[in-house]
């Protein structure tokens, strides 16, 4: 099956950068990325690419190349699900804030939507690509609702999870250390499954391309993000005993990554993970193992969230401490919001959390994020509804200036590992802040010695004395 006209539902982070590497490398196919947000589309379509709403280096490069050629944005969901012989699902799977599985399973309530639209609309046969992060067997739910079109339309449901991570997603989707796809193991779903290798075919070399039944490629996403998550509770959890004994968590790291049989990578102690994913995903991990009665894997994999918790929790209550117990009315300056470098992203942000915390004990907070706006800031904390929007505002500032963001703070707090904090002026920060000037650095990315040096009052997440 030779695939000519492609539609994409969900221009989000998984999906806009996707289907423009998708467009780039494959000019022959027409790609069409649909949403249902306007303003998010129009973003999509801006002629100044800075304005794109997915930062991601090398995106603006893609989107220029082939927007216009071969790839488009729209919000004509219908049409460009009639034109395409394949449709991509990609919309957003949060947990669930209501009923059964409430604050752990996935809402698939937009998948649904989705798949209740394409059955609608469709006339033709088309191949459906799970492309949103589902739990185990919502591929039998999606052909479920396909199938009773009346339309006489045939579906074949594959599953083919993305493993892009935030910052590097262009990159990611160039080089990937594989792509995967489920499919039904029918003649006709090796064909849907081959038309989808042969698209990836045209930049991944084949041996990158792995073909599994659909259930192993929809656990095997859950088990990825549940294991990348797992390093990063571990390596967290190894960083508080390293305070207690004086042992440095970069030191261990480095020992034990050199073990090749653990390796080096997702081995860095941070003030917590976060991004839409980790969480989110082991969640549903949880519910799923607790569905079939499975308590021990559910406890088992809910403590990697738990520890987390507490990573970000013990990180702002060192902070209070070690302000002689008090912070209220105090300046404590922000240096990220982004749940990572290189995003704009803030989802799940361990900053939201430790801000949280201290706003609740009256610090008077100044954000700089080179990338995040202050909009998206407010809206996060407001979404926590520990306090009123009037309260936020009037004890969070946001700064687009981070010397003026740490003029006459007590303390300053990264917790986002942005490169250009290391090349700072950190003299003349210094010598603005009240003393003593505390740094608490929740990525450990900052060099201790010169810190020191200048008079700084240094704690390093995983280091102790
Ligand atoms: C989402 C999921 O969070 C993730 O689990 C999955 O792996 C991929 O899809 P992301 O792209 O980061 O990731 O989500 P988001 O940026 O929220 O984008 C989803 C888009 O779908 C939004 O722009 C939303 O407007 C759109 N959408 C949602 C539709 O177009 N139609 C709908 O019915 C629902
Ligand atoms: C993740 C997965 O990596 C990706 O494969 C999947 O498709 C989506 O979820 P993402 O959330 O974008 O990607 O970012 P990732 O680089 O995995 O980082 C997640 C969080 O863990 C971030 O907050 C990051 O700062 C933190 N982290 C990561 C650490 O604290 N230490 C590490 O060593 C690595």
């Amino acid at each position: 099956m030779n695939i000519k006209n492609i539609c994409c539902i969900g221009a989000g982070y998984v999906g806009g950068p996707t289907m423009a590497v998708i467009a780039q490398k494959c000019p022959h196919i027409k790609v069409t990325v649909v949403d249902i947000n306007e303003a998010r589309i129009a973003a999509w379509n801006a002629a100044d690419l800075s304005k794109l709403p997915v930062f991601e280096p090398g995106l603006d490069k893609i989107v220029e190349e082939a927007r216009g050629r071969n790839l488009f944005f729209s919000t004509e969901v219908d049409k460009a699900i009639d034109e395409a012989d394949m449709i991509f699902i990609s919309v957003n799977t949060p947990t669930k804030t209501y009923g059964k599985g409430k604050g752990m399973a996935a809402d698939l309530k937009y998948i649904e939507l989705c798949a209740r639209q394409i059955a609608r609309v469709a006339k033709q046969d088309k191949i459906i690509v799970e492309k949103s992060t589902l739990p185990v067997r919502t591929a039998s739910a999606i052909k479920s609702i396909l199938d009773q079109t009346g339309n006489h339309v045939q579906f074949q449901i594959l599953s083919n999870p993305e493993f892009l991570a935030e910052g590097t997603a262009v990159a990611d989707l160039l080089h990937p250390d594989r792509v995967l796809i489920g499919g039904d193991m029918s003649p006709e779903g090796e064909k849907a499954i081959q038309a989808l290798v042969a698209i990836y075919a045209h930049w991944v070399p084949k041996e990158n391309i792995l073909t599994t039944n659909v259930w192993s490629s929809e656990l095997s996403k859950l088990t990825a993000n549940a294991f990348l998550a797992q390093r990063v509770s571990s390596i967290n959890a190894m960083s508080e005993l390293c305070e207690k004994t004086g042992a440095d968590i970069d030191e261990v790291a480095k020992a034990i990554g050199m073990d090749s049989r653990i390796g080096p990578k997702f081995l860095k102690a941070s003030v917590g993970f976060g991004g839409s994913c980790f969480k989110k995903d082991i969640l549903n991990l949880v519910y799923i193992a607790k569905s079939y009665g499975l308590n021990a894997v559910a406890d088992y994999w809910e403590q990697v969230i738990l520890m987390n918790e507490h990573q970000k929790q013990r990180f702002s209550d060192n902070i209070v401490s070690t302000l002689y117990n008090t912070v209220s009315g105090k300046k404590i300056a922000f240096l990220g919001w982004a749940f990572k470098k290189d995003t704009n992203d803030t989802r799940e942000s361990a900053a939201i959390k430790v801000a949280d915390n201290l706003l609740s004990e009256q610090a008077e907070i100044t954000v700089f994020d080179p990338k995040v706006v202050a909009e998206r800031i407010y809206a996060d904390l407001e979404y926590l509804n520990t306090r009123s929007i009037a309260e936020n505002q009037k004890l969070l500032k946001v700064s687009n200036n981070p010397y003026e963001a740490c003029e006459n703070a007590h303390a300053i707090a990264v917790l986002t590992e942005w490169d250009e904090f290391k090349t700072y002026d950190w003299n003349r920060i210094y010598d603005r802040m009240q003393k003593p000037a505390f740094i608490f650095d929740g990525r450990g990315i900052l060099d201790k010695i010169s810190l020191e040096t200048i008079g700084f009052v240094y704690y390093k997440i995983g280091t102790g004395d």
